[in-house]
């Protein structure tokens, strides 16, 4: 099985928490579990990909390049202007670490993902 090897800092942690997780799943699976059990210090509300309270930055080995991110992560980042009128109409998106993404809506790839918020 492919695995993820996630790096993850935010919240005022003092050192990274990394950890493997089979690919495939969503960002925000493994997360939600480390925040209940009081390992990570990240926000989350929802779970559902609409209340854009799972907001990150991610750094990959495929950066830069281009993203089609999916309507309903588009609407609820420009909700929350975090993204132009013209960044959630468009069809792709450069993929850079400063791009915001919902945790909830991010697909983990085998390989790095560093996440951050
Ligand atoms: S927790 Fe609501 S969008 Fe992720």
């Amino acid at each position: 099985m492919d695995k993820t090897d996630l790096i993850l800092q935010g919240g005022g942690m003092p050192a990274p928490l990394q950890l493997s997780v089979p690919s495939g799943g969503l960002l925000i699976d493994p997360l939600r579990e480390l925040v209940r059990d009081g390992q990570l210090p990240l926000y989350w509300r929802c779970g559902q990909g609409t209340c854009g309270a799972c907001l990150v930055h991610l750094q990959h080995a495929g950066q830069p390049g281009l993203l089609s991110m999916g309507g309903k992560e588009r609407n609820v980042l420009a909700r929350k202007q975090m993204l132009t009128e013209a960044e959630r109409q468009a069809d792709r998106l450069p993929d850079t670490p400063a791009l915001p993404r919902l945790a909830c809506h991010v697909v983990l790839v085998p390989g790095v993902l560093k996440v951050h918020w």
